[in-house]
């Protein structure tokens, strides 16, 4: 672990807007990263809105791009960081993908967010579920699943701090070391759940960040919350939960901007879902104000 790092990123593209790669590279190079986007998709507009146009990258796609780095000798990475993924066989490509880049730097970080849906609705096809539970997860350094890919992931409901802690442990059991529930909603409370296991077998080092819910709905904040856990924890790589108070000061301070200048605007800001103000926020993704604490269980 160091300072910096080169990180391979293989999420989507959208022409306007912020999600996928498009939320994450800016970010991670402004904490000083090199970054390599690999675009999954490259659609028009994220797909929340009423339409949206454009392009699939296939299995055989990828391995190409992946080949032709490696017949140049550029396949040396520190971190391989991957959003969502739509398919099975680009999924398994994916996997060999992490053998490959394991091959040539076997420290490699896979930082994997396994994006398969949220509040209880799944938005792959089922398939993925067991491909990611069986095969990615255990090749995976760091996690960041919601609250309903955690409860995919371990077959747990989770409806309380103790059952996210507890999925956090089945979670490490089956690869990880570090795992962040990056939202949980119980009882109206946002909250997110970070888990250590420093060494395997042990009991991981676990805590809470409590999160003022902003009532607006935004997308692009799941892809920048895991950019920044993998920038911030591998400057802290003993801290996550350093790591994931200044991910989650950054988030708050830009999503608080992001609202307030809808408003300015005139939008009724839960009418539909925001694009976050990400250019506007480099000052708070370089030098977060550190408001919301961690507490250690
Ligand atoms: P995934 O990418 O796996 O779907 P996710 O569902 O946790 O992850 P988000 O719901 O976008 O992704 O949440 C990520 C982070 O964004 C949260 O930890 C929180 O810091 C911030 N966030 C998102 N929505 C809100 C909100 N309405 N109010 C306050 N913070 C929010
Ligand atoms: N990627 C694409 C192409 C999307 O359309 C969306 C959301 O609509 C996302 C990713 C999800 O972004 P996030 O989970 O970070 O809100
Ligand atoms: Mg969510
Ligand atoms: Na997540
Ligand atoms: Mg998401």
């Amino acid at each position: 672990p160091s300072d910096t790092g080169r990180v391979l990123s293989i999420q989507s593209h959208t022409v306007q807007g912020y999600v996928g790669n498009k939320s994450a590279v800016f970010p991670l190079q402004l904490l000083g990263y090199d970054v390599d986007p690999i675009n999954s998709v490259q659609f028009s507009n994220h797909t929340g809105y009423p339409t949206f146009k454009g392009q699939v990258l296939n299995g055989e796609q990828l391995w190409e791009l992946i080949e032709g780095l490696e017949a140049n000798d550029l396949l040396f990475y520190t971190h391989l960081l991957t959003g969502y993924i739509g398919s099975v066989s680009f999924l398994n490509t994916i996997l060999e993908v992490i053998n490959k880049l394991r091959s040539v730097n076997p420290n490699l970080t896979y930082v994997c967010d396994p994006v398969m849906g949220d509040e209880g609705k799944l938005y792959v096809p089922e398939e993925l579920v067991h491909v990611y539970r069986e095969k990615v997860v255990p090749l995976a350094s760091m996690l960041t699943p919601n609250q309903f890919e955690a409860e995919k992931l371990t077959g747990l409901r989770i409806n309380s701090e103790e059952d996210g802690r507890e999925a956090c442990a089945i979670l490490h059991a089956a690869g990880p070391s570090k795992v962040v529930i990056t939202s949980i909603t119980i009882g109206g409370l946002l909250l997110l759940i970070g888990s250590h296991q420093k060494e395997k077998g042990q009991k991981p080092e676990q805590f809470k960040i409590l999160i003022d819910k902003i009532p607006a709905y935004f997308t692009g904040t799941g892809d920048l919350m895991t950019a920044l856990l993998l920038g911030w924890s591998n400057k802290y790589p003993d801290s996550l939960d350093k790591a994931a108070e200044l991910a989650v000061s950054t988030l708050q301070a830009l999503l608080r901007r992001t609202l307030g200048d809808y408003k300015r605007a005139g939008y009724d800001p839960t009418s539909s879902s925001l694009e976050i103000r990400l250019i506007q926020s480099q000052d708070d993704i370089r030098n977060p104000n550190v408001e919301l604490k961690a507490e250690r269980y």
